[in-house]
């Protein structure tokens, strides 16, 4: 049965994502290194409240890697995840560099690493976008769990529909 909704749309259109999921050994040398770059960084996370510990690693075109890690605090919504402590850490540092590669792992109050991994919230996918359109670089992101790792190309396939400043024009 149609309902309203079917029969008065203009059309519809669909978006597919494409994630691609390699073990540790199948990933190119320099995606593995920022995937354990990124691993190693959870251990400088600041999360006494959450007690989940998040590390990212952001290779640079030079090849220089990054790293942050989330930092929270007792004024909980000023916390900041790892990805943005991360990218914000290589653009003030390098900002010349476009950053190309960008890996995220996390352990949790067991200090386990995670079975499956945790995807960016969206306020680092919108952060992320930007570093992708100030430098015109799409940035392949590594989303590390112990039961494989999840790769994309740009983030624009984890936001679609994104929201930039040529919208604005
Ligand atoms: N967190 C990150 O660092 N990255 C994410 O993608 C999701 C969440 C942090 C924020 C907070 O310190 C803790 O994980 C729990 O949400």
């Amino acid at each position: 049965m149609c309902s309203l909704i079917d029969i008065y749309v203009m059309k519809t259109y669909e978006i597919v994502s494409k994630v691609s999921v390699y073990t540790m050994s199948e990933l190119p040398e320099a995606d593995r290194q920022l995937v354990e770059a990124a691993m190693e960084a959870t251990a400088t996370s600041y999360a006494p409240y959450s007690l989940f510990k998040v590390g990212a690693a952001a290779r640079l075109a030079n090849g220089t890697v990054c790293r942050g890690s989330n930092q929270e605090n007792a004024s909980y919504p000023l916390a900041l995840c790892a990805e943005r402590t991360c990218l914000f850490a290589a653009n003030a540092n390098h900002p010349d560099q476009p950053v190309v590669a960008l890996a995220i792992a996390a352990r949790n109050a067991q200090n386990e690493f995670l079975t499956q991994p945790i995807p960016p919230c969206g306020a680092c996918r919108q952060v992320i976008l930007e570093v992708e359109d100030r430098y015109k670089q799409p940035i392949r992101i590594l989303l590390y769990g112990t039961e494989g790792v999840h790769v994309v190309d740009t983030i624009k396939t984890l936001l679609p529909l994104q929201f930039v400043a040529d919208n604005m024009k």
